[in-house]
């Protein structure tokens, strides 16, 4: 029989790539110790700053939320209502937000994606076949806004390890040198664009989901209908099967990037090498924009013109 290595009670919970055991008590505050030592090891943030916390409804991010509490961080949240009408994946996922926003006592910003743009995220898949693609640049224009509207020095998400080791893994396979080059848990600020941090990617789906169970957090359960179609799903399978064959598969792959990265980046820091990119202001929005229009812009504008086509 196993034992829990911090309080020696009979445990259920094994984590074979950390060579672990724990009961269901400790093993919540092992998870928040792990997310404390990333926050710390890349210098996401301190308890001083402003912090948001981009929220989902789903287990990872509401997870999170209450994780980044315990651990002394307070933390405002935002999610953003997409207008997902199948399943009514957008009204259960705010309806978990506002749950953890009651339980915690604390702010949710929410956006309406309707609201601001007149259109809705089942309009943008009839213009977009990639909607997740689409979904993904809405859903990084109004975190981006809102950080930087109301003054937060530091927008989190939460993704995990299987969501990092996947995108590297679909980088790797494109060999898409510009996505390889930006890849990295914390993205310092630029001109226009606020500084982005990911605290769980060293816990891997499996992980935040236990801590979701004995922390007992309401998520939305199912996914996101569009998700279905979304290469990284096929791409998490497969890892999945990797995984299988030798735990910490996935841990080392990302560890192993990520140092490289490291020395890549104080090393283009110590050669000025880190160009700077021309910037405009979008036409449409008058956001700071790598291209005239910004992609959100170009995104909307193709969505109204598909409206107009099929009449409204
Ligand atoms: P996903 O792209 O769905 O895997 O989500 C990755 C992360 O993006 C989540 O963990 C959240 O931090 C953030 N996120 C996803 N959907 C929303 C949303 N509707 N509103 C705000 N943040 C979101
Ligand atoms: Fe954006 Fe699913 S939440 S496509
Ligand atoms: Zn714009």
């Amino acid at each position: 029989m196993r034992i829990c290595f911090f309080c020696k009670s009979p445990t259920g919970i094994h984590l074979k790539e950390h060579r672990l055991s724990l009961c269901p008590t400790c093993y919540p505050s092992w998870v928040e110790d792990q997310v404390a030592k990333t926050i710390k090891r890349f210098k996401m943030f301190v308890p001083q700053e402003k912090i948001l916390l981009a929220v989902s409804g789903g287990k990872d991010s509401l997870s999170l939320w209450q994780i980044l509490t315990r651990l002394g961080y307070v933390v405002h949240a935002f999610y953003i209502s997409l207008g997902i009408k199948e399943e009514n994946y957008s009204d259960i996922s705010k309806e978990k937000c506002l749950i953890m926003a009651q339980k915690l006592s604390l702010p949710l910003h929410i956006v309406d994606l309707q609201k601001e743009s007149g259109y809705n995220l089942n309009q943008v898949s009839k213009a977009y076949y990639k909607t997740c693609s689409a979904c993904g640049v809405i859903k990084r224009y109004f975190m981006n806004q809102i950080t930087l509207k109301e003054n937060y020095s530091v927008v989190a998400t939460g993704h995990n390890l299987d969501d990092e080791v996947s995108t590297l893994f679909g980088n790797v396979l494109r060999w898409d040198e510009t996505y390889l080059n930006r890849q990295y848990p914390v993205i310092p600020p630029k001109a226009g664009l606020a500084k982005k941090v990911k605290p769980l990617i060293f816990l891997s789906e499996k992980q935040v989901a236990l801590y979701a169970l004995t922390s007992e957090i309401d998520y939305i359960r199912h996914e996101c209908p569009y998700s279905t179609h979304a290469s990284s799903l096929r791409y998490k399978e497969n890892l999945h099967q990797l995984e299988s064959y030798n735990a910490g598969t996935l841990r080392f792959f990302l560890t192993n990037f990520l140092n490289f990265r490291k020395k890549q980046i104080k090393e283009q820091e110590e050669k000025k090498e880190i160009k700077e990119v021309a910037l405009y202001l979008c036409s449409s929005c008058q956001q700071l924009s790598t291209s005239k229009m910004c992609k959100y812009c170009s995104i909307m504008q193709k969505v109204a013109q598909r409206a107009k086509k099929n009449g409204g």
